[in-house]
């Protein structure tokens, strides 16, 4: 196994160091060799560019991608594509990682620490799978200008072909058929054309599987959805944009986004596994973000790319032992509880791994 390790800034490296130790555990005797990379603003400070060429052949040259975060405020004010941002964005491109897997589970030790109520969210598992590299994140034309009559604008366009559609279609209908078979399908199709389109090809490729059932919600209802009842969903698929913010919210119902491992793969299982938050600068270097999303990635990737599911499962349940015997990070204690550090989060995983 060729691991490319990009732990990127702000928190990046530190959560990123936690997933290392236990993928490196002699518990899971893996044989692995793993290759640093700079991305993001550490890519730009070292060699001025987000993604250098160098870490794109490295992503390139690896059969999978351990991924820590990418963001820095102080690089904001850069054109947007030195930007750190355009590391990640720049991977799901050129790596064609259209596919991204973003589970929330609710563990039943957390089910307090979500700000929902207990009932609401207790054994909720869904699937969001977020397209990752189409839609207005990606849609030419796009600019900021200034108009004939001197006003600046923005603009930004939301496309989507229809090839993109069926494939990000078809791993979502897979992967219902692996779960309790019930796929929802998110888009705008009452204002946008681009999502009119996603309704009809999804509902064409559907025929394929009349094991699954398919059912479709506008996203602002689907927001709401996910707030009041979000047991009724299994698996759900939508565009680039919409997952993006419909993932942070069902990170929610878990109690933190700290918890929340994902998975971005291309059509041969080749795939990038990173936590689905941020950089968080603000907590960077004091020890005290919670690295269980990235060591929950690790698990993903030894599942995912790797076919190890033994492996896979040792990681989980050992996060689940943890989580069982009450060690916290600061992002998943109750008001007034113990909580422990990232690096001692990492250990109790670590004790745990059998
Ligand atoms: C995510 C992040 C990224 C995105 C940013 C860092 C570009 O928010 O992976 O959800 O918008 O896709
Ligand atoms: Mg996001």
């Amino acid at each position: 196994m060729k691991i490319c390790v990009m732990a990127g800034d702000g928190i990046g490296p530190e959560i990123v160091e936690q997933a290392l130790r236990v993928l490196k555990a002699p518990a899971l005797g893996l044989q692995a060799s793993f290759t640093e990379a700079a991305v993001g603003g550490a890519g730009y400070r070292a060699e001025g560019h987000p993604l250098p060429v160098s870490s794109l052949k490295a992503a390139r040259d690896a059969d999978a991608i351990l991924f820590g975060a990418v963001g820095d405020f102080s690089l904001d004010t850069l054109p947007r594509e030195l930007r750190p941002e355009q590391a990640i964005l720049g991977l799901r491109k050129e790596l064609n990682l259209f596919a991204n897997f973003r589970p929330a589970i609710v563990y039943p030790e957390l089910v307090d620490a979500s700000s929902l109520k207990p009932e609401v969210v207790a054994g909720l598992d869904i699937l969001i799978i977020r397209e990752l590299t189409g839609d207005i994140y990606f849609g030419q034309p796009r600019g900021i200008h200034v108009r004939s009559d001197g006003v600046r604008e923005g603009f930004d366009t939301m496309r989507y072909s229809v090839p993109e559609i069926e494939r990000v279609a078809h791993v979502a209908f897979q992967a219902a058929q692996k779960r309790n078979r019930r796929l929802c399908s998110v888009d705008k199709a009452n204002v946008l054309d681009t999502m009119q389109l996603w309704r009809e090809v999804v509902i064409a490729v559907g025929q394929q599987y009349p094991d699954v059932e398919l059912s479709h919600l506008y996203v602002d209802n689907a927001a709401m959805q996910l707030l009041k009842n979000p047991k009724q969903f299994d698996v759900m698929v939508t565009g680039n944009m919409f997952g993006d913010i419909l993932s942070d919210e069902a990170s929610m119902l878990t109690g933190s986004i700290g918890m929340l491992p994902s998975a971005s793969l291309n059509e041969n299982n080749f795939g990038l596994y990173e936590p689905i938050h941020g950089s968080a600068p603000d907590i960077a270097g004091k020890n005290i973000a919670n690295p269980l999303a990235t060591i929950l990635s690790a698990a993903m990737m030894l599942r995912y790319s790797f076919g190890n599911a033994d492996a896979a499962d040792k990681i989980e349940a050992a996060v689940k032992r943890v989580l069982a015997n009450g060690v916290r990070t600061g992002d998943i204690a109750t008001a007034g509880a113990p909580v422990v550090g990232t690096r001692e989060m990492g250990d109790a995983v670590l004790a745990a791994l059998h």
